[in-house]
């Protein structure tokens, strides 16, 4: 396929401190890995209030800005990209919606959380916001380039 010789599309996807205090970290890995994703930044880090509200500065205007940056920052978040055919949006299918009372089942916060302020995990909502989310989270360096024996067999 020959997708595979391009630079593949990536996403940010992060895990709160909700969902690393609860012990969730390899769960979630291991739902994008075994979708086939390939992991290619990786690292574990407290986010500051300001490094937070960076982060979250879309939702600047909405009423649970504050509380939403104060919970990110609260303790340590991993933070991570991941590289895959069509990964934005499928990885939004595999987080599910927002509030995770209307995620369906299957899915992260389906499964996984029950109020929309403690949903575990973010990831990237669309193309722009996932090169500005990776560039914020990570130095180009941080990131790696490689091919798996498995993507011959995914692609
Ligand atoms: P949003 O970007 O709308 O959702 P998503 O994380 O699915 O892209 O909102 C960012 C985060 O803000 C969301 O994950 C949880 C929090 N949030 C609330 O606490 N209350 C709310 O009513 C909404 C919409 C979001």
């Amino acid at each position: 396929h020959l997708s595979v010789f391009n630079q593949m599309e990536r996403t940010f996807i992060a895990i709160k401190p909700d969902g690393v205090q609860r012990g969730l970290i390899s769960e979630i890995i291991t739902r994008f890995e075994r979708k086939g994703f390939k992991l290619v930044g990786l690292k574990i880090m407290v986010p500051s209030k300001g490094f937070a509200q960076q982060h979250y500065h879309g939702a600047k205007e909405r009423p649970f800005f504050n509380g939403l940056c104060n919970f990110l920052s609260s303790g340590p978040v991993v933070a991570m990209v991941w590289e895959g055919e069509g990964v934005i949006r499928y990885g939004r299918k595999l987080i599910g919606a927002t509030d995770p009372q209307k995620s369906e089942p299957g899915t992260i916060r389906g499964d996984l959380a029950v109020v929309v302020g403690r949903n575990i995990i973010h990831g990237s909502d669309g193309p722009e916001t996932a090169k500005d989310e990776i560039s914020l989270w990570f130095k180009p360096e941080e990131l790696v380039s490689y091919t798996s024996n498995a993507e011959k067999w995914i692609y």
